[in-house]
């Protein structure tokens, strides 16, 4: 019989859990939550700054979500995804409500890298083509298809490093800072990134492509929005080259860019719209694609072969009613209101600290990137040097110490930050406080 005691050491003393995204250390023990802050197990209290994992955004304990799902408990606990649910009919219906006036129909998953598999897989069958694009330095999810999807690259070489994923070309993002381009204004950087991606669509083969997959504002690649004009250029090519625009809409769904979806703050009319985390506040995992007439019709004119057990479960269905309600009822108008004052203290920590390069983002999603101002270039670049000490992360480790709870970028030259959406004016100067403070003791 095997020895079932561990020769490494676990990162905490008495479970048999494997962590996710483990790189050593001690695990943060996460005991309970209420609103925007959370407990560990001996009572210490933070301010959860990134929504867990950008997804608790209606904050922890929401009572109305709770009771939500334990109302379903009572009435019916499973029902399978090729049966009709009326819970499950309610929500698709509310979601087609306030999606974009392109999108009519929903498929149910379970996690975003899920929604993005079965959304590049309706494309390729709609468009009968192969090939689909996506940004370099992107996260789309780490299956083994939405691996090959993600351009960020500690994530796809650890998905490829036996096995190619095929049929996934990249191209680069209309980054702000530290840019591939060489533009003078956020108008010419959206020229020649859009003129870019069309020498990438052309060299690939217009023909060959089925879809460009894109996050409508950057998520954990850096909390940017795209330049004026580029999405606008975006959908002319797709328009053009007949392919599809699928947004995936993961992180920016569900109020966190100040309008229900990202697309709609950024003025994108998409083909299809991946979600997940925040479509329940992450009470419960569902996600889903969210198509086109078009596209719709496609899927059930030939028939659908594939699904998943857990796909639209009823449970999920019930917390996304909830939540949606929650954010019509003021969550969303919350970040429109206060994402103006997030945004004034961040630009005030970049005018005090010229360890800090650029500071972007929407509504309650924002990066803080670090550079070293005698070069303009990192400090560490964690994609080459993954050993190096890197400062940034001791920022984080900063803040935590003093109570608030902030995320890491891809790569993490960036702290990122993504609240609940129900924060208000106070929790906003606590975080930047925090941030001010451990900037300071890092960078001196
Ligand atoms: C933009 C984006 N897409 C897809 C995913 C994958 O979602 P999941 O972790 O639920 O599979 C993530 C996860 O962080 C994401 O940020």
């Amino acid at each position: 019989m095997a020895e079932k005691t561990p020769v490494v050491d676990r990162p905490t003393a008495d479970t048999a859990t494997i962590p996710h995204w483990y790189s050593g250390g001690e695990l943060m023990d996460v005991a309970r939550g209420d609103g925007a802050r959370i407990y560990d197990g001996e009572g210490s209290e933070y301010l959860d700054f990134l929504s867990q994992l950008y997804c608790v955004n209606a904050g922890h304990s929401n009572e109305a979500i709770v009771e939500a799902i334990s109302d379903q408990l009572e009435r019916i606990q499973y029902v399978a995804p090729s049966k009709d649910n009326d819970v499950r009919s309610r929500y698709a219906d509310r979601l087609a409500e306030v999606a974009p006036d392109s999108l009519s129909d929903v498929f149910f998953a379970v996690s975003g890298s899920e929604a993005n598999e079965s959304a590049i897989q309706f494309a390729r069958a709609h468009q009968d083509a192969p090939k689909v694009l996506t940004r370099w330095r992107s996260y789309h999810g780490s299956t083994y298809g939405a691996a090959g999807l993600t351009g960020d690259p500690s994530t796809r070489s650890v998905v490829e490093q036996y096995a190619a994923t095929t049929g996934v070309g990249k191209f680069l993002p209309p980054l702000p800072f530290q840019s591939p381009f060489d533009a003078d204004s956020p108008e010419e950087l959206a020229t020649q990134a859009a003129d870019h991606l069309e020498f990438v669509i052309r060299n690939e083969g217009p023909d060959s492509i089925a879809a460009i997959l894109t996050e409508p504002v950057a998520g954990t690649s850096g909390a940017y929005p795209a330049p004026p004009g580029y999405f606008e250029r975006v959908r002319e090519l797709c328009d053009e080259y007949d392919i599809l625009l699928i947004a995936d809409e993961v992180i920016t769904g569900f109020g966190r860019c100040g309008e229900f979806f990202g697309v709609q703050t950024e003025g994108l009319e998409p083909d299809m719209i991946t979600f997940a985390k925040g479509a329940t506040s992450a009470y419960v995992p569902l996600a889903g694609v969210l198509a086109s007439p078009e596209i719709a019709d496609g899927l059930r004119g030939e028939g659908i072969s594939t699904g998943q057990t857990f796909g639209g479960h009823p449970l999920g269905c019930a917390a996304g009613i909830a939540a949606l309600d929650e954010y019509e009822g003021g969550l969303v108008e919350n970040v429109r209101d206060l994402a103006p004052y997030l945004e004034d203290g961040l630009r005030g920590l970049e005018a005090e600290h010229d360890c800090i390069g650029d500071v972007h983002g929407r509504g309650f999603l924002w990066s803080v990137e670090f550079a070293d101002p005698s070069t303009g270039e990192p400090f560490v670049d964690p994609f080459v040097e993954s050993d190096a000490d890197n400062p940034v992360s001791s920022v984080r480790d900063h803040a935590r110490e003093q109570g608030v709870l902030l995320g890491s970028g891809r790569p993490d030259t960036q702290v990122l930050l993504s609240p609940p959406l129900c924060i208000d004016e106070s929790d906003i100067d606590e975080a930047v406080e925090a941030l001010d403070r451990s900037i300071a003791t890092v960078f001196g």
